[in-house]
């Protein structure tokens, strides 16, 4: 938490940037990596709400810590803020470099125009039936009475659905061969190999022809894999190219994309649908699988919610027009109790004033996700799963607008997830077809650890619950 005794910019001219941790990067980078929450918890609670850390080889990272800050962090998209150049180092060669994750400036809003229709909230809600059908076949094939990690499972949903709305894909081979391939190529993305080497090494192996005949290097299996799917893909995109009129009338969102025209006039190249495609997987698949392991990893260590939400879904009562429903203030509460994003960086191409410092061009600025998810002020009892929180008579109105407004899993600015509506939808949908049909437990009782997983903070046991058909009168 902020303290009070921490000296303001213009308190005195002695801290000219923010302050930070006097340890070497290498120490920062371990302690990041043994214990990611308390590293950045640490920061706060020694420096207050604004902080540089720093890592080897990389440009310092000034951190924020409070809602107001993180809207100062935000509104850099409108200037200084370069989301797209920050995350090019990292998840460049699997998503490419048309993709909207990676494109800044004027090529960034071309694309984020195109891409956005087909993921609005209404576009969206029109796959609830589909994606409710694929989450009850799932907990269907779940074992009886046993241990199982939820985070797999729910990975299973997630990944079926970008198959099928965000590619549209309907052929059983090929939605057996992409089963296959997109998690090994996920897997091989985010191995040490490619994510640890520096850019230029990691551009030759996987450009050398030489380098790419050793089938055991971890970078050719990587290509290998990528080429495999990118055939599928490029097929599909062919396919709907043959056929506009049927594109311009399916709801995938392939299929919105090969329709769209941008302000000119002028198509989406296939190379630039391909890299949409690979965001796509790769923002959506298993940040919402991780939220909703998560989400369940709370639930069944809080009774009072599990119950009152399996109440709302068992007696099919609905709220009226313009409430929340219970099962609307879970989602939100998982995710702000357990947000799995770590950070929203910008890499600045130009000065940026932050709380009253001035943060230097080619500092990376970055809204830290869980510190502003766990602000006391915005969240009374941060620790607590409280879905109450955000319901307007359980709280106050001015604490229900307050949580809303500090509420920022999905980041924020013009950087905004361009797929929250979609996975909050598919949050609502699976959670509610598996509490209708299961009763869950928690297979060991302590909470589980915050691990981070690429940059993503994963449940340390994977979510290990315990489900039994509802049914059999076991209680949730
Ligand atoms: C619970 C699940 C998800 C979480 C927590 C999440 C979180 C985030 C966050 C924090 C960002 C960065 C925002 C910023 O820098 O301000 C982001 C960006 C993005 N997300 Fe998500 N996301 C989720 C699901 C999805 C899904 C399902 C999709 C699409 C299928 C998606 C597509 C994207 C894209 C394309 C961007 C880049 C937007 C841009 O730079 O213009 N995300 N997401």
């Amino acid at each position: 938490m902020p303290s009070a005794a921490h000296a303001s910019p213009s308190s005195g001219a002695s801290a000219p940037l923010p302050p930070g941790f006097r340890v070497p990067p290498a120490v920062q980078v371990a302690r990041l990596m043994a214990d990611p929450l308390g590293f950045y918890e640490a920061g706060r609670r020694r420096f207050g709400p604004i902080f540089t850390l720093r890592y080897p080889g990389l440009p310092p990272e000034v951190c924020v810590a409070t809602p107001e800050l993180a809207e100062e962090v935000f509104a850099t998209d409108g200037g200084p803020g370069r989301a797209g150049e920050m995350r090019r180092a990292f998840i460049g060669p699997l998503v490419g470099e048309e993709s909207l994750l990676c494109l800044d400036g004027e090529p960034w809003w071309r694309h984020r125009r195109l891409v956005s229709p087909p993921l609005h909230g209404r576009a969206v809600a029109a796959w609830a039936d589909r994606i409710a059908a694929i989450a009850a076949a799932e907990a269907g094939r779940w074992p009886v009475g046993v241990a199982m990690p939820l985070r797999p499972a729910m990975e299973r949903i997630t990944l079926e659905v970008i198959m099928r709305v965000v590619f549209g894909i309907e052929d059983a081979r090929r939605l057996g061969a992409l089963r296959v391939l997109l998690p090994r190529l996920m897997r091989l993305a985010g191995s040490a190999a490619l994510v640890r080497i520096p850019p230029n090494a990691r551009e030759r192996a996987l450009a050398s022809p030489l380098l790419l005949r050793a089938g055991a290097l971890p970078t050719t299996r990587y290509v290998r894999a990528r080429d495999e799917v990118d055939a599928i893909l490029y097929d599909e995109i062919a396919r709907r190219r043959a056929d506009p009129d049927a594109a311009a009338g399916a709801p995938d969102v392939l299929s919105q994309l090969v329709a769209a025209r941008d302000e000119d006039g002028e198509p989406l190249t296939g190379r630039e649908i391909r890299d949409e495609l690979m965001t796509l997987l790769a923002a959506g698949h298993e940040t919402t699988a991780t939220s909703l392991a998560w989400t369940f990893e709370r639930l069944v260590r809080t009774p009072h919610a599990m119950d009152a939400l399996v109440t709302e879904l068992t007696s099919g009562a609905t709220s009226a027009r313009g409430e929340t429903s219970y099962l609307e203030a879970v989602v939100k509460e998982g995710l702000r109790a357990r947000p799995v994003v770590l950070g929203a960086p910008r890499l600045l191409d130009d000065t940026a004033k932050i709380g009253g410092y001035e943060i230097p061009a080619g500092w990376y600025l970055s809204a830290s996700i869980p510190l502003v998810l766990s602000d006391p002020e915005a969240f009374p009892s941060p620790e607590r799963f409280r879905p109450e929180r955000f319901i307007a008579g359980a709280s106050s109105p001015e604490a229900v607008a307050r949580a809303n407004r500090a509420w920022i899993p999905f980041g924020g600015g013009r950087r905004y997830c361009a797929g929250a509506q979609l996975a909050l939808l598919e949050m609502r949908v699976v959670l509610a077809e598996v509490l209708r049909r299961v009763t869950l437990t928690a297979a060991r009782p302590e909470d589980e650890k915050r691990r981070l997983k690429n940059v993503t903070l994963v449940p340390g046991r994977s979510g290990l619950v315990i489900a039994r058909p509802r049914s059999d009168g076991a209680s949730g």
